[in-house]
């Protein structure tokens, strides 16, 4: 399964409704909504009363990336919100276990995402629990920045993890997705891109879209 997921950071938030409406029919599998705090990362972006709003025009799946810190007490207003995935940033979880938990007591997936220098270890004991791991390719904090490479090893040991274990927990991407650097990122091992700039930077979010198809095979 390869699902591609557009950032609405690169939206034009002045048309958000229109913008969401316009990848869903250029065939986006899920929209990701970027969740920042002016703390854990330098930007300040959406709260759960965008993602009500997002809620009301789209019929995909929500796929709320958090980049704030005490995750645990805004998982409840995300859900409710209509978030149907939630992902977390380890750095932001010394308790893991408890907020994977609470987000699947809420009703939605739960996600792990690592930042680029973030190691492995920090899920191996709670990779069972987890329906995806998100691995970071750039520093969280704003579209548009250049994918690391180095971070493909990190997806390949991913990938032999959650294999060696027989477990389907998925593997997602952030940062730094587009033309030139999708194949790799799928070769190694990647089910789900994330993309903002490169789909809502471009001039037909079709025809993107489906050249990452067919580059992704
Ligand atoms: C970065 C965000 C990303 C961002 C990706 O902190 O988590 O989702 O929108 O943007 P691009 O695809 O432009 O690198
Ligand atoms: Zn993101």
């Amino acid at each position: 399964m390869k699902l591609i997921a557009p950032s609405i950071l690169s939206a034009d938030f002045s048309k958000l409704g229109d913008e969401i409406r316009a990848v869903e029919k250029a065939g986006a599998d899920w929209i990701h909504i970027d969740v920042m705090d002016g703390h854990f990362v330098p930007n300040i972006t959406i709260g759960p009363l965008v993602v009500a709003a997002v809620k009301k025009v789209t019929n995909l799946p929500l796929d709320v990336h958090l980049m704030i810190e005490n995750p645990e007490q805004y998982i409840s207003a995300f859900t409710e919100a209509g978030a149907d995935l939630i992902t977390v940033q380890v750095e932001t979880c010394p308790h893991l276990n408890r907020v994977i938990q609470m987000i699947h007591h809420a009703g939605a997936k739960a996600g792990a995402v690592l930042n680029p220098s973030t190691s492995l270890a920090t899920i191996e004991w709670e990779l069972e629990n987890l329906e995806l791991v998100m691995v970071m390719s750039v520093n969280p904090g704003f579209g548009g920045q250049k994918f690391i490479p180095a971070i493909l090893d990190k997806v390949r040991m991913l990938k032999q993890s959650i294999k060696q274990k027989g477990l389907n927990t998925l593997i997602e991407i952030d940062g730094g997705v587009n033309k030139d650097t999708i194949k790799g990122i799928s070769d190694a091992g990647v089910d789900i891109f994330v993309a903002g700039s490169a789909i809502f930077g471009s001039v037909n979010y079709q025809e993107t879209i489906e050249s990452f198809r067919r580059l992704i095979g």
